[in-house]
């Protein structure tokens, strides 16, 4: 059977995560017959390079989606809310990167290793949403535990890099940087304080239940691709002056008492996880996770007190598999594309 043509809409083109849905096409050789990119009238007159042709930018109108078959959505929150639906009226499925309706009850919320099933039944163009960065690393380490042992609670502490805030971020880490090391200060415009050489303890909003919205996104996320409502999920997330990569530290507590070839037995053959086995001082720092795919599972060791729970150190690169892959490898299983 011939393998389908795509035709493409990429939003946010130009930005952290459109440059890397530009990558992952090439990379992961999919068939595209036609390239829609845009971006804000800031980029009007560029245009971006893919496969030896060079494609104008566009800006966002009625009817600029119409004969597409997917539409990604990486400019931010608002555009999604607006633009999103209308790809969707107009006859393409649309895979938002966005939080904006990740928890919509009749939204699938897919990391395809984990809940993918549910595309199964989307016959029809849909808006499907992308989790959020931290959460899908967490999904693939935890839905293995899940299906072997049964989960009771996961507790998470994030060491998010710059990049999981944009292009402006990584640039404003960079400056602050140099500026702390020639004694100077400057004003910070992404972060609320200064980033160079700095752990900020807060992402995004504070909501009234104390956790920031970062938070709260990690928690009701995660109970809901891996469809288990009594999920007892806890997370404190912080941005950390480093690049790319997300870190995370995990307690995961299961519903048996396993010996450690066990814990790691079922991770190992997890798609898209690859586990340090072995002693617990092996692990993979963001650094080295920078421009890979797997979600990497390291110092795997037992609680010191509870025989069921387990800690672990979960590091992604949250650009790929955090944003960009996991929205390509969902256009994947919709189109039947099969890859690696
Ligand atoms: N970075 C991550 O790790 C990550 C992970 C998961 C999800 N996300 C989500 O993905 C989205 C984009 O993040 P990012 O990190 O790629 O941001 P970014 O680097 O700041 O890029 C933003 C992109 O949006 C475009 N844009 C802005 N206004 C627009 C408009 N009116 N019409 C069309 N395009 C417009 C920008 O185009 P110009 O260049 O013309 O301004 C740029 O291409 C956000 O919703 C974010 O929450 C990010």
């Amino acid at each position: 059977m011939a393998v389908k043509q795509l035709k493409l809409g990429l939003v946010g083109a130009t930005g952290m995560v459109g440059s890397e849905f530009i990558k992952i096409l090439q990379e992961r050789q999919i068939p595209v017959s036609e390239l829609r990119p845009f971006a804000s009238e800031k980029s009007a007159g560029k245009s971006l390079h893919f496969r030896g042709q060079d494609y104008p930018l566009q800006t966002l109108k009625e009817g600029c989606f119409v004969g597409l078959d997917a539409v990604f959505f990486s400019a931010g929150g608002s555009i999604s809310k607006i633009w999103a639906p209308k790809a969707v009226q107009e006859g393409a499925y649309a895979i938002d990167n966005s939080s904006t309706f990740r928890m919509h009850p009749e939204i699938d919320l897919i990391v395809p290793e984990v809940n993918g099933d549910l595309l199964e039944k989307r016959k029809e163009p849909a808006l499907i949403a992308n989790p959020n960065c931290s959460t899908i690393q967490l999904m693939l380490a935890l839905a293995p535990l899940q299906k072997k042992f049964g989960l009771k609670s996961v507790r998470v502490a994030t060491y998010q890099s710059v990049s999981g805030a944009g292009i402006e971020a990584v640039e404003e880490l960079k400056s602050h940087t140099l500026a702390y090391l020639n004694n100077k200060e400057m004003e910070p415009r992404v972060f609320r304080e200064n980033i160079g050489f700095n752990n900020l303890p807060l992402i995004g909003d504070l909501e009234d239940s104390g956790y920031s919205n970062e938070e709260e996104k990690m928690i009701h996320e995660s109970r809901k691709i891996l469809r288990q409502e009594d999920l007892k999920v806890s997370a404190f997330c912080v941005r950390t002056p480093t690049i790319n990569g997300h870190s995370e530290a995990v307690w995961a507590e299961i519903n048996k008492s396993i010996e450690k070839e066990e814990f790691l037995s079922a991770l190992k053959g997890a798609p898209g996880v690859k586990v340090h086995d072995g002693r617990s001082d092996s692990y993979t720092s963001n650094r080295k996770c920078d421009g890979t795919d797997p979600v990497y599972i390291g110092r795997v060791h037992r609680d010191y007190y509870d025989q069921k729970t387990w800690l672990f150190w979960c590091v992604a690169d949250n650009i790929r598999k955090g944003a960009a892959l996991n929205g390509i490898q969902i256009a994947e299983m919709i189109f039947d594309i099969n890859n690696k």
